[in-house]
């Protein structure tokens, strides 16, 4: 009976050391940015934070944007940069724009890595551009480089045309079935980026429409997309924990998407390699790149190696899903949902395009997509104000030594985030912030102060490598959609949110393009 009382005191007292330990290291992780003297934003109480991960809410990437920018505002001037908790977890802000050039440019070597899950082994989808780090990075992107340059864009033209010219027809036909003139365009948008995209990557036309609809297609992209599979804690291990993860195999594509996209390019592409037609389009040059690897491999595990690089050119093809479709698609919404409020900045990008069509045939050839000035600026200015990546995110690689700030060093594995929507909105650099004016960008501005005050489409090594295509899906859809209506708004109600829809209201200026009409009918 004694002894039973003894082992049970020595338990307490075990249990109650481990609970003091973790209070103390909990505190200690608390203090951190305290301890070591950089301003920063206090932690939450450990209460919500306990409530936060029990009912698993999530923050959006607005919310998460909206936070960034408060702390950006508040510590702006205060260093280089400075702390902030996600949840218990020390990261850094970064407030300096010497020391964001230094991490995206400079010594960009030591901040290549996003911090990221990925799982190229079990989950090949995964295993993409967007989500690889250090050499498997940098080998993939001087793989796929050539590829995206902006010589190649000629190449595809053809069928992006076509895709825009659909989008026309379908915005035409929307309006002639209803009785009023408003559309909700972000759906049509998203409908025109999917096509472009399932025809010109996945080498998806008419004809394999009919075994792949371009609905399921959808369907399935927008599975991916939205899956969270693991729920908030899991996802949490994954980010701090990935190799651990990768040993369970824990992977974050669902099985059906999976199956669905990689028969699909097996089917594609076997018909493809049966009949020998080269095509105008990505996949192509993804065969390309799979053949060329096949020659430079000596060793003889064909089946294997043939798997591990068709697996690699679904990745190839599937980022372009992952990382351009909402961006391309929400881009083009905001920009017509400016130039909607800024109607004289619409007829002045109209009356450019009038004037360059002019000069080449009254033809919307690719040379005159790409020599329209104002329309780069519009552009340019959609994505200072609503940048589509909102912040970007870092993970450092090996501890470095701020230069010229003694105090400040960002250590080995700490992430690192660049608030590129404060950035963006900080009339220091952008005077007048909330104002769409697309002049901003008329006269150069010096290419240092370019190089760390916009990041639209990133910068440095690591920026959007699909930077060519979707403006050139934009120029084409933008310049289309201008040239046959105007575009005003419905209501007075600013643009809030981009998930709450955007309707704007069409009025056809009977400027019809040539051929469409037969089209049509
Ligand atoms: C308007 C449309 C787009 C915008 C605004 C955009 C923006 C961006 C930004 C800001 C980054 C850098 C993120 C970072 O540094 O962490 C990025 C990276 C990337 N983007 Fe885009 N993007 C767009 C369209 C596309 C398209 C169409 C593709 C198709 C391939 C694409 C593929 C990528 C990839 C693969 C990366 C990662 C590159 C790397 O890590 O080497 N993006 N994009
Ligand atoms: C427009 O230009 C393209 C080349 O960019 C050419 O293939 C096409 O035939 C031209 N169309 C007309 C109507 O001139
Ligand atoms: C858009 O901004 C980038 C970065 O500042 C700059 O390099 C580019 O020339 C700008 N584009 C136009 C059309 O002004």
């Amino acid at each position: 009976m004694q002894n039973m009382w003894i082992i049970f005191m020595i338990l307490g007292i075990i249990v109650l050391c481990l609970l003091l330990l973790l209070i103390v290291a909990l505190r200690y992780q608390r203090d951190y940015w305290r301890y070591l003297g950089i301003p920063h934003e206090r932690p939450k109480k450990l209460w919500p934070i306990m409530k936060q991960l029990v009912t698993q809410s999530l923050s959006t990437d607005a919310m998460k944007s909206a936070h960034y920018t408060a702390i950006y505002n508040k510590f702006k001037g205060s260093g280089p940069f400075c702390g902030f908790y996600a949840l218990l977890q020390p990261r850094a802000l970064i407030l300096d724009r010497e020391l964001i050039r230094q991490i995206m440019v400079k010594d960009f070597w030591n901040f290549n890595d996003r911090g990221i899950y990925c799982n190229q082994k079990t989950d090949p989808l995964s295993g993409d551009l967007y989500g690889l780090r250090g050499n498997s990075w940098k080998e993939m992107r001087q793989k796929l480089d050539p590829s995206f340059e902006r010589d190649r864009m000629a190449w595809l033209y053809g069928s992006l045309y076509e895709e825009a010219e659909q989008l026309l027809l379908v915005v035409s036909t929307t309006l002639m079935k209803q009785q009023h003139t408003t559309l909700h365009i972000q759906k049509l948008m998203r409908r025109y980026v999917i096509a472009a995209l399932a025809s010109c990557v996945f080498g998806l036309n008419a004809e394999h429409r009919k075994k792949y609809p371009l609905e399921k297609f959808e369907e399935m992209t927008e599975l991916v997309l939205s899956t969270r599979k693991h729920g908030y804690l899991l996802n949490l291990i994954m980010i701090r924990f990935p190799n651990f993860c990768r040993r369970l195999r824990l992977r974050l594509t669902p099985k059906e998407a999976e199956v669905y996209f990689l028969t699909l390019l097996e089917d594609i592409v076997a018909q493809r390699e049966a009949s020998g037609v080269r095509c105008q389009d990505y996949l192509q040059l993804l065969l390309d790149i799979k053949a060329l690897e096949l020659t430079t491999h000596e060793y003889e595990a064909d089946k294997e190696l043939n798997a591990h690089l068709q697996h690699e050119l679904a990745a190839h093809a599937f980022v372009f899903l992952k990382a351009g479709y909402e961006q391309t698609a929400n881009t083009l919404s905001y920009a017509l949902y400016e130039l909607a409020v800024n109607t004289e900045v619409q007829s002045q990008v109209r009356q450019e395009l009038k004037e360059v069509m002019a000069k080449h045939n009254n033809n919307l050839s690719y040379e005159c997509i790409q020599s329209l000035t104002l329309m780069g600026h519009v552009i340019n200015e959609t994505l200072r104000m609503h940048p589509i990546t909102p912040y970007i995110q870092r993970r450092v690689l090996e501890n470095y030594a701020v230069p010229d700030h003694l105090k400040y060093t960002l250590v080995k594995e700490l992430f690192l985030i660049i608030p590129t929507h404060a950035i963006h909105n900080d009339p220091e650099y952008y005077p007048e912030p909330e104002r769409f004016n697309p002049d901003r960008w008329g006269s150069p501005r010096d290419s240092l102060q370019v190089q760390s005050t916009w990041f639209g489409f990133g910068a440095g090594a690591r920026n959007c490598i699909g930077l060519q295509f979707a403006q050139l899906q934009l120029r084409l859809a933008l310049s289309l959609l201008i040239l046959e209506f105007e575009f005003t708004l419905n209501s007075k109600r600013p643009l809030v949110n981009i998930d709450d829809g955007i309707a704007l209201q069409l009025t056809p200026l009977g400027v019809v393009e040539p051929g469409l009409e037969e089209r049509a009918l």
